[in-house]
């Protein structure tokens, strides 16, 4: 009988983090250990996770494919499906579908120096990238991270962070749009901090990842900057709903999002009528 290549696979959750509120980073190992060996990732790519009865959703991966042998999606609880992932405790099985999408092109910017500006939930894809380029740390130059959530709580991957800023030759920021009394850091948006670290453009790469209202305002002050269009990356995942070319709901330019996409460079999303 011909596989059905839209099946999802049984993979256990091995371990749950509490990110914030309302954020939790789920550790998964497929079942079959077949399963686990077959699963090639790319940074920016997503998978389909499910749950039997309830639904499923588009999940950026937030491991990096140079950490072998579990996947680790990070997930905001907002609707029915993601309050029931929220629900299930470690030993629990969902299913999982992909990865799909595109991915980062990583390879193109070999030995460039790199900037990643998130926010928010934002922050998940690019991690899988950012661990990727410190487990490959000589193909690449200086590394800046500038990271903003709306909130002190509601920051993820603190203690990444953390140790992030400890590596050698980078640079890491954080800021809150609104400041408290817990939060003695920067308070102001992402855009904020761009003008407060010093780089020539024309040797970095940057990619961006954010809600859909930060991510025009990072890239009209990466332009003025100096940064060439292809050289800044992003993603379109707001487009998007089956996330595998079905529905037609990421139709854009032409293009299906979540088949061509969601990452794009900054000279490609200008042709999709972005920006
Ligand atoms: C490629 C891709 C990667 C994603 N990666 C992540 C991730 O790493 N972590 C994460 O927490 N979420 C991610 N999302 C968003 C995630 O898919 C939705 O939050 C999820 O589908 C909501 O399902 P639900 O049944 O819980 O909520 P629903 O009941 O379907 O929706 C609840 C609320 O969330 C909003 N919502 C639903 N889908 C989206 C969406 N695609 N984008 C923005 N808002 C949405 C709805 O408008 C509604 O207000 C990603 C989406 C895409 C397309
Ligand atoms: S999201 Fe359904 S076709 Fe692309």
């Amino acid at each position: 009988m011909a596989k059905n290549e839209l099946a999802p696979k049984a993979a256990r959750i091995m371990n749950i983090t509490r990110e914030t509120s309302d954020t939790k980073t789920f550790t998964l190992v497929f079942t079959n250990p077949a399963d686990q060996d077959a699963f090639n990732y790319r940074p920016g790519q997503f998978v389909e996770i499910s749950v039997l009865g309830v639904g499923e959703a588009p999940i950026s991966i937030t491991s990096s494919p140079s950490r072998k042998g579990f996947l680790e999606l990070s997930i905001k609880r907002v609707g029915q499906l993601t309050e029931t992932i929220h629900a299930l405790s470690p030993g629990s099985i969902v299913g999982i579908r992909g990865p799909y999408g595109n991915g980062f092109p990583f390879e193109d910017v070999n030995g460039d120096n790199i900037l990643f500006v998130a926010g928010g939930i934002g922050l998940a894809p690019l991690r899988s990238l950012i661990n990727y380029v410190f487990d490959n740390r000589r193909d690449y130059g200086d590394v800046k991270i500038l990271y903003g959530s709306r909130n002190s709580g509601e920051l993820v991957f603190t203690g990444e962070l953390d140790r992030w800023s400890g590596m050698p030759e980078t640079e890491v920021l954080v800021t809150v749009d609104r400041g408290d009394e817990y939060w003695q850091g920067n308070v102001g948006l992402v855009t904020t901090l761009i003008p407060r670290i010093k780089l020539t453009p024309e040797s970095y790469s940057a990619f961006v990842c954010g809600p859909p209202v930060m991510i025009p305002f990072v890239i009209k002050d990466l332009l003025k900057l100096g940064f060439r269009e292809d050289k800044i990356i992003s993603t379109l995942e707001n487009y998007m709903k089956c996330g595998v070319g079905k529905c037609g709901h990421c139709l854009l330019g032409g293009k299906y999002i979540c088949m061509e996409g969601p990452v794009f460079k900054y000279s490609q999303m200008k042709d999709l009528g972005f920006g």
